[in-house]
């Protein structure tokens, strides 16, 4: 039966690829890892090509693993860690670099540069976001001059740019198709999410020809079919969605105040605002959190780019634990009268501090602390960091109110101790989903919806379903003395 729908999430350390059945069941999947390219300190590159291999290899697991035929895929859905930046030849495909990744800082000094020239407002009101090298445009602007012939290429029309979810789309469908949806394009720093297009001046800013910019389509839209001769058959590409964004729409929170967090190597939480586009006083995000029949609707986002990988650090680091989901029980054991307090600042803090020189510390040891207080100290750094998410939303947005409730996802939301901290921390009840795969489930959504196969919005929504609900058991005064340590041990991290 022709009613599959495969969808490849395209992520910062893996590639994997998802086939679900007309039901939402996932019936197929693989993943495969790719090398992390680590130039300089503070640089992060990925290679395309071993992205696109790992896209490729993927899928064709995956349908294999489903026992089906990719005839039998009607659509896919891609979605795809966000900002990382590729440019390419638009006529050999070839990348004239390596692709640089959200995580890399390179341009810390330039996004100084345009903060001196006053710049930082005209980003922020018509992006939304802010001039941190997290985003994609500066990244694009090194590569422009660093490259060599670069710069007179792309004025010529020669280069391509795009984030992972337009490299993909334009490798699949053979270089016919050179396009990517709203919320990618709202990570990008050059579009400007109010008017819904690449917006001149800041493209004059960033010296950034306008020609070698992708064609913004809605989330659930037509990107053209993926080529017979790579997959097997034609499969029209019906949905996209940056990763974050896909995973708020596999949680289902289409409504104004839901909140969704998932924690992977870091952790993104977003707040429907529907169609109020909220600009934050508090060092958030504002973003497209999808766009659909050319209607967007908004989210705050708070991004913290350390929360699983501290756990990694912890394994592969320190090496005082084997395997991610021992963690929880270690810090079990903890000493409840050390307060052992990790700023995970390994690449920076995200939000609501933005500081892209700090760097990460433990504050609190004694001649007691040992794996365990480590242990507690990494999965409690996520639960305070989420906390100052919260409460910056809280005071960005008056309808977030006191009863939100958190919907999770990722990885380290299987630790039932990170999940019951986090309750207590943000003394607000915490929802673990029955389908943890919500980011591709998410993409397949978009694309299963588009070729009729999937129900519509509100019958997806009533899909969803709570495994566990965690609720806050820490008294007033323990939450209220360990987030006062946490802010301490912020203050005293910041580099200025
Ligand atoms: O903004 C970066 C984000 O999209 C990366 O997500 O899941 O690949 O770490 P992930």
């Amino acid at each position: 039966m022709n009613g599959y729908v495969l969808a490849i999430d395209q992520g910062t350390t893996s590639s994997r690829a998802i086939v679900f059945d007309h039901n939402r069941h996932v019936v197929g999947k693989n993943q495969q890892e790719f090398t992390q390219i680590y130039p300089q300190s503070g640089w992060v590159e990925h290679d395309p090509d071993e992205i696109w291999q790992s896209v490729l290899s993927t899928c064709e697991v995956a349908i294999e693993n489903a026992r089906i035929q990719a005839g039998d895929v009607a659509a896919i859905g891609i979605t795809n860690q966000r900002e990382t930046v590729i440019v390419w030849d638009r006529t050999t495909g070839k990348p004239i670099h390596n692709a640089i990744v959200w995580q890399d800082r390179r341009t810390a000094s330039l996004c100084q540069k345009l903060k001196k020239q006053g710049l930082e407002k005209t980003f922020t009101r018509k992006t939304g976001l802010l001039l941190d090298p997290y985003f994609s445009g500066t990244k694009l602007a090194w590569l422009l001059d660093k490259v060599p012939g670069a710069r007179k290429r792309a004025a010529n029309g020669e280069l391509l740019f795009g984030t992972i979810d337009s490299f993909l789309i334009w490798r699949l469908t053979g270089g016919k198709v050179h396009a990517t949806d709203a919320t990618n394009a709202s990570r990008t720093l050059l579009f400007n999410i109010a008017t819904n297009a690449w917006d001149d001046e800041l493209l004059e800013i960033l010296r950034i020809p306008r020609a070698m910019l992708p064609e913004v389509k809605d989330c659930a839209a037509n990107y053209g079919a993926a080529e017979a001769s790579l997959l097997g058959a034609a499969i029209p590409i019906l949905g996209v969605a940056g990763d974050q964004h896909a995973a708020t729409i596999g949680q289902a929170c289409f409504e104004p105040g839901m909140f969704k967090s998932t924690y992977g190597t870091g952790c993104f939480a977003l707040l429907n605002t529907g169609s109020d586009m909220v600009l934050s006083k508090n060092r958030l995000l504002t973003t497209i959190a999808y766009r659909l029949n050319g209607k967007t609707t908004y989210a705050l986002e708070g991004s913290i780019f350390i929360a699983g990988a501290a756990v990694q650090w912890l394994r592969d680091g320190l090496k005082i634990i084997g395997s991610a989901p021992e963690t929880g029980k270690l810090a079990d054991h903890a000493d409840p009268s050390q307060d052992v307090y990790l700023v995970p600042a390994f690449v920076g803090l995200g939000a609501p501090y933005w500081d892209a020189e700090a760097r990460g510390a433990i504050y609190g040891l004694t001649r007691n602390s040992g794996p365990a207080e480590f242990a507690r100290a990494a999965l409690e750094s996520v639960a305070y960091q989420t906390r100052d998410l919260l409460d910056a939303m809280r005071k960005d947005w008056k309808a977030s109110d006191k009863k939100t409730v958190l919907r999770v996802d990722g990885g380290m939301v299987a630790s039932d101790w990170t999940m019951q901290r986090l309750a207590d921390i943000l003394d607000a009840p915490v929802d673990r989903p029955v389908i943890l795969e919500t980011t591709a489930l998410g993409a397949a959504w978009l694309a299963g919806s588009k070729a009729g196969i999937w129900p519509n919005r509100r019958d997806f929504a009533k899909t969803w379903e709570r495994e566990t609900q965690f609720t806050p058991k820490m008294d007033e005064k323990t939450r209220k003395a360990k987030i006062a340590g946490w802010k301490t041990a912020v203050k005293r991290t910041l580099s200025q």
